[in-house]
């Protein structure tokens, strides 16, 4: 039996052969964690990052239609053609981006399985590859799976903005690749075209691919609009644009993403991809097309939504003396809880908040490699209904008077 961060019990026959080394300093995925742990306390879970809304309608109906008319079958590897026409067509449209459906889209189980491949296919055993702090916690998995070296920078509160000075520090000739998640996880930051010109720059100078994860391209509050870096000068040859339906679509657990590639790129994510998985999900695939032709319409309420979502959020914050930036984009937000419970660390004070306030977080030095950032920080996901967050705001309330 074996203790986790947070305390729970897990089995484990200390007879048993051991795992890989390859694994090193991974463990089990803290914001998972969290969200079991919610379960267990009935906390209000505004740890992980998914919708607790439904769907679309007409996108059910799509899925419901799919395994009705015999799409239960593996499709082509590199995703049903009619899902990388509509990917094709939506880069189009929103980016003026040319990826053409045969040639440079495949899709894959999620964003999470795009990263991976992408690392796989791309990176050689050793290169390394800067990834900006705080970050997504998928992004060293894939490091190590891919036996990358990573390389940290990281973004400072409250404005998190990016420091190009220090990421030219960063790069070197041993850099094969950056990874750069704009709408970001879990700073909420929108990169400036200034930022996204910098880290252009210094891939061009560094011969480096640029890896993007742009999941949250549609679900921002600033007046600029998402930058795609494939869509800067001399960048669509070198980047892999990676994004997934999950978040716009409100389908996490479709796991369903894509990577955009160059051609000489491609066949190598799709031979990972395809020895890992096979194909994504078929019937949902062909849903997925619905999905990506939802009208304009759509893409305006999700904005005008998650607008009130954020402004519910902080004002939770605000009213609990939890200290905040806010969000330009994607729907977290990290707050600081010093005026709080300075006495806690951000594991003991994410432990406090889920059992005894039960509103569930992230610890804030889970996004972080780099010792005691984070650690008066915690992550609130917002993708919630407003009911939701007004029973967290309810709980925090009581906690706090
Ligand atoms: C920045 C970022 N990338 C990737 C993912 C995972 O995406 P998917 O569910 O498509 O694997 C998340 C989920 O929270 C995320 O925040």
């Amino acid at each position: 039996m074996t203790t986790t961060a947070f305390g729970l019990q897990r089995q484990f026959d200390e007879t048993m052969i051991l795992p890989s080394q390859r694994l090193g300093p991974l463990r089990e995925s803290v914001i998972r964690e969290m969200t079991r742990l919610a379960i267990q306390h009935n906390a209000v879970n505004l740890s992980q990052g998914f919708p607790d809304f439904a769907p679309a309608p007409e996108i059910i109906a799509a899925a419901q239609r799919a395994l009705g008319e015999g799409f239960n079958q593996y499709v082509v590897s590199w995703g049903d053609p009619d899902l990388r026409q509509a990917i094709q067509n939506y880069m189009q449209k929103w980016y003026a981006l040319a990826y053409d459906a045969t040639r440079h889209i495949t899709v894959t189980c999620g964003v999470t399985e795009a990263i991976v491949a992408t690392l796989m296919a791309t990176v050689h055993s050793g290169a390394e590859v800067i990834i900006i702090e705080p970050y997504h916690e998928n992004y060293l998995a894939a490091c190590v799976f891919a036996d990358a070296q990573p390389v940290f920078v990281a973004l400072e509160p409250p404005r998190y903005e990016l420091d190009l000075d220090r990421l030219r520090r960063a790069f070197s000739k041993k850099t094969r690749a950056i990874i750069l998640n704009t709408p970001h996880n879990p700073t909420g930051r929108v990169l400036t075209r200034a930022e996204m010109e910098g880290v252009a720059a210094l891939c061009r100078e560094f011969d480096a691919i640029c890896i993007t994860d742009e999941i949250y391209d549609q679900i921002f509050y600033v007046d600029r609009a998402h930058i795609p870096m494939a869509t800067l000068d001399g960048m669509y040859e070198r980047t892999v644009t990676i994004g997934g339906l999950g978040k716009t679509f409100a389908l996490t657990g479709w796991r369903l993403g894509y990577a955009c590639a160059p051609e000489t790129l491609t066949p190598a994510v799709r031979t990972v991809h395809d020895f890992m998985t096979i194909c994504a999900p078929a019937p949902l695939q062909r849903a997925a097309v619905t999905a990506l032709s939802m009208p304009d319409a759509y893409y305006a309420q999700l904005k005008r939504d998650y607008r009130l979502r954020r402004a519910k959020m902080m004002e939770l914050l605000e009213q609990a003396q939890l200290r905040a930036t806010a969000p330009e984009g994607a729907y977290y937000v990290l707050a600081d809880f010093s005026e709080w419970a300075r006495e806690m660390d951000d594991f003991q004070f994410a432990e406090y908040l889920t059992k005894q306030v039960g509103v569930a977080v992230v610890p804030g030095s889970s996004f972080y490699h780099t010792p005691g950032l984070g650690k008066t920080q915690v992550r609130f996901a917002f993708a919630k209904k407003l009911e939701t967050l007004d029973a967290a705001q309810e709980r925090l309330m009581r906690a706090r008077h």
